[in-house]
């Protein structure tokens, strides 16, 4: 019997498997052979012997359906490999690594979320009143020709997006549609930041990206000045780029803030672009028409807002020469990250 067993412990592969079967149960096999001497048998002995038959049959079947899950679990063994602890640390320090644009981004965001900002979020598929017309924007204001915007074809339905049957669906232009999103979902005060994609029909360049990334920055309370403008934006402009980085708000326009400006910096060790004024960022004070927009008593209430590039920020900070590099995929370039 363990010679048996032996030879049955001993199949590894189909094709034995076969030969074996085929040994047994085949037609020229042992268990067919006494089968076949039944029919010798005296008629009452035949009952008894058919049974036993039957009985070694159906042990024989057992034996072939063990030998035959031995075989299909070594074969998947094979198929998968060395077997792996998935929670060993990976030997790759590349392995699950974040893009260095949500390296970026996050640190920025944990920047401002020190300063008790929250982070908010919106759609990128957008009406033209969250992105334009309720940020002080109307349909023929010059302001509008300044973002190149991705419209949708008049016919687009979008059901979890309503809109005015007047309005078009667009790409948001700019994370400050996030501003009025929050406004309307958030009594005052709040303080958030609204990170996210955003699109333009920019041609593609060194610079440019028909995508792109912001961050939205958007404080309302009762008398927010244009010094805790400038105490935020320094604050965070010092976080990134060290306590040497010097800052200056260049009066500009926008049409949800009044007054307007532009953030540049100036920073001592910043290879090429050392010692440079560098533009990073519009901001500026809530335009009392926005706040009346969003039902915000503007008497009561003031705001400051900021929106900022996130890519603009990490090439800055890793003095990376062509915005393409983002989108690129290329391992060369996103291991120096891990
Ligand atoms: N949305 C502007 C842009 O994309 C940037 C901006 C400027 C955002 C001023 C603001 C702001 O919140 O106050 O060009």
């Amino acid at each position: 019997m363990s010679e048996v067993k032996a030879a049955v412990a001993s199949i590894k592969t189909r094709p034995e498997f076969e030969v074996f079967k085929a040994k047994i149960s085949g037609s020229n096999g042992l268990l067919t052979a006494v089968k076949k001497t039944i029919g010798k048998l005296p008629q009452a002995e035949k009952p008894a012997a058919g049974k036993l038959i039957n009985r070694a049959k159906q042990q024989v079947e057992e034996v072939f359906a063990e030998i035959l899950a031995r075989i299909e679990k070594s074969e998947l063994a094979a198929k998968l490999g060395e077997p792996i602890d998935p929670t060993l640390p990976s030997p790759d320090d590349f392995a699950g690594m974040r893009h260095p644009l949500s390296q970026i981004r996050e640190e920025m965001c944990g920047i401002f979320h020190r300063l008790g900002f929250t982070v908010a979020e919106g759609p990128e598929l957008e009406t033209e009143w969250f992105c334009f017309d309720a940020l002080n924007t109307p349909a023929n204001h010059p302001a509008r020709d300044m973002q190149d915007t991705l419209f949708f074809p008049a016919d687009t339905i979008a059901a979890d997006a309503p809109k005015h049957a007047d309005e078009a669906y667009l790409l948001r232009s700019h994370t400050s549609s996030v501003q009025i999103r929050a406004m309307l979902a958030t009594k005052p005060p709040l303080r958030v930041v609204a990170p996210g994609r955003c699109f333009r029909r920019d041609t593609v360049d060194a610079t440019h990206s028909a995508n792109f990334h912001q961050i939205e920055g958007l404080w309302v309370d009762e008398n927010v000045t244009l010094r805790d403008l400038k105490s935020v934006l320094d604050f965070f402009v010092r976080e990134v780029f060290g306590h040497a980085a010097e800052t200056r708000l260049r009066p500009s326009f926008f049409p949800f803030t009044e007054p307007s400006f532009e953030m540049d910096i100036r920073v001592p060790n910043l290879g090429a672009l050392s010692n440079r004024w560098l533009e990073i960022m519009g901001c500026g004070l809530v335009d009392p028409k926005v706040f009346e927009n969003v039902g915000i008593d503007p008497e009561k209430w003031s705001g400051l807002a900021f929106g900022i590039g996130i890519e603009r920020i990490a090439m800055l900070v890793h003095g990376i020469d062509d915005i393409r590099h983002f989108y690129a995929n290329d391992l060369r370039f996103l291991r120096q990250f891990a």
